[in-house]
């Protein structure tokens, strides 16, 4: 049977396939877009909550984890969060900004993965969902992809399949194989906006399963000022989510459980409340639970008159710098993204393409570009699929 001939076949009809689908089709290509999941854009329709935090105005390359931190300035600077939001407003999508530039949909995610259909589709784009992939070959300058409904072969294959994070909704390192196959390097792949797993002396605090308090989160030289949630098995929330991009095995991560505070603080309460103790300070800026917890560790009990200025610095300092010693992550199936991925030194910056798989495109999660937390991941995979369809 002959392969259906197409200028370009995307695998993976995700947020970056269909994006670059629809704008490859409207600048006139023909293209298929293959999926092995029932439907396209299932990592749309869970994300935010539900609402989709599709952009984040604070978009820039600094906000973004890679080998090359310089690599994602030409399509972040090319396809602008107020490009993609100029889309969302086209389609009537009402929304709204939560909190941090974070923009989510005032509805639903379904509405941004209706959007995109409806743009492939006016491209003259086919999204054929269902079919697993059984073979890429690639011989006299085309690329043809065999699957279970039949083959179809194009000058240009586009590598969207994201990253391997929640497999159980069909997430895989297909991306990763097929780049290998190919000759390009990939960056260990990792899971990150993952929550922390505690043992060893740190377990203590999984009694504080369900407790939140805003933190600084501090691994290496990154630092996160947000919400950081106790679980039962360790460390979650924003904060805790956007430093496990940063951490690494062995390293502690550092919590500052009150910001707010300025050097000196406890010692200052000491001249000022002689007869206060720290568990009553504690407990009046944090929810009670995590105050005894501090209090019982730190072990500075009676009135703080009673205390020398140097323990009470040494407690200050413990407070403002609580090394924790993370054993793990909670892995995969429950990261948001995975960082690593295709190696950035292998493509071109402007258009995504193999520079030594000529055709051969990548975008999306699949490359080693990863953002915080707060819409930057969606907003990586609209604008390395809008670079990669501009050279289609
Ligand atoms: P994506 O994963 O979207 O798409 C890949 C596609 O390839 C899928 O449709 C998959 O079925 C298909 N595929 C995989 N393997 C295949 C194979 N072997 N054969 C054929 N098809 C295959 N980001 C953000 O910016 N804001 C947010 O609110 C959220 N929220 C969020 C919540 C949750 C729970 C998760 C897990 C993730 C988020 N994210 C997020 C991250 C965001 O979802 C993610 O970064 C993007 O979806 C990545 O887009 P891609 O198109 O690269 O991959």
């Amino acid at each position: 049977m002959r392969a259906q001939a197409f200028d370009a076949i995307i695998l993976g009809a995700g947020a970056a396939g269909m994006m670059c689908a629809a704008q490859a089709g409207q600048r006139g290509r023909r293209v298929l877009v293959i999926d092995h999941a029932p439907h396209a854009g299932a990592k749309i329709l869970i994300s935010g909550g539900g609402r989709c935090n599709f952009t984040n105005i604070h978009t820039a390359a600094d906000r973004f984890l890679s080998a090359n931190p310089h690599f994602a300035k030409s399509a972040l600077g090319r396809y602008t969060p107020a490009d993609f939001l100029a889309l969302v407003e086209s389609h009537g999508i009402a929304w709204h900004e939560k909190t941090l530039g974070q923009l989510f949909c005032d509805g639903s995610a379904r509405q941004i993965v209706a959007m995109l259909l409806e743009e492939v589709a006016r491209g003259g784009g086919v999204i054929r969902c269902g079919e697993s992939i059984s073979d890429v070959g690639h011989a006299d300058g085309r690329f043809t992809v065999t699957t279970t409904q039949g083959s179809a072969s194009a000058p240009a294959l586009v590598i969207a399949t994201g990253g391997p994070s929640i497999p159980k909704m069909g997430a895989t390192g297909f991306a990763y194989d097929l780049a290998r196959r190919f000759g390009l390097k990939v960056v260990e792949p990792r899971p990150a906006l993952v929550p922390l797993t505690l043992g060893g002396e740190d377990v203590l605090f999984r009694s504080l399963s369900g407790v939140a308090s805003e933190v600084v989160a501090r691994a290496g030289k990154a630092a996160f000022r947000e919400a950081a949630l106790f679980t039962h098995k360790g460390l979650s929330g924003p904060a805790i989510l956007q430093i496990s991009s940063y951490w690494r095995h062995g390293m502690a991560v550092g919590v500052d459980f009150l910001p707010d505070r300025s050097d000196g603080w406890l010692i200052a309460a000491k001249r000022a409340s002689p007869g206060a103790s720290l568990r009553s300070l504690l407990r009046g800026a944090l929810p009670d639970r995590l105050a005894d917890v501090l209090a019982d560790r730190l072990a500075v009990e009676g009135r703080l008159a009673d205390r020398t200025d140097a323990a009470l610095r040494a407690a200050e300092a413990r407070l403002a710098d609580w090394a924790f010693h993370p054993n793990g992550t909670e892995g995969f199936a429950k990261a948001e993204v995975t960082a690593g991925g295709i190696s950035t030194a292998e493509l071109s910056s402007r258009t995504m393409e193999a520079r030594r798989a000529p055709g051969l495109y990548a975008i999306g999660e699949a490359v080693d570009v990863t953002g915080w937390l707060g819409g930057y991941n969606f907003q990586w995979a609209w604008a390395s699929g809008w670079a990669a369809a501009q050279a289609l």
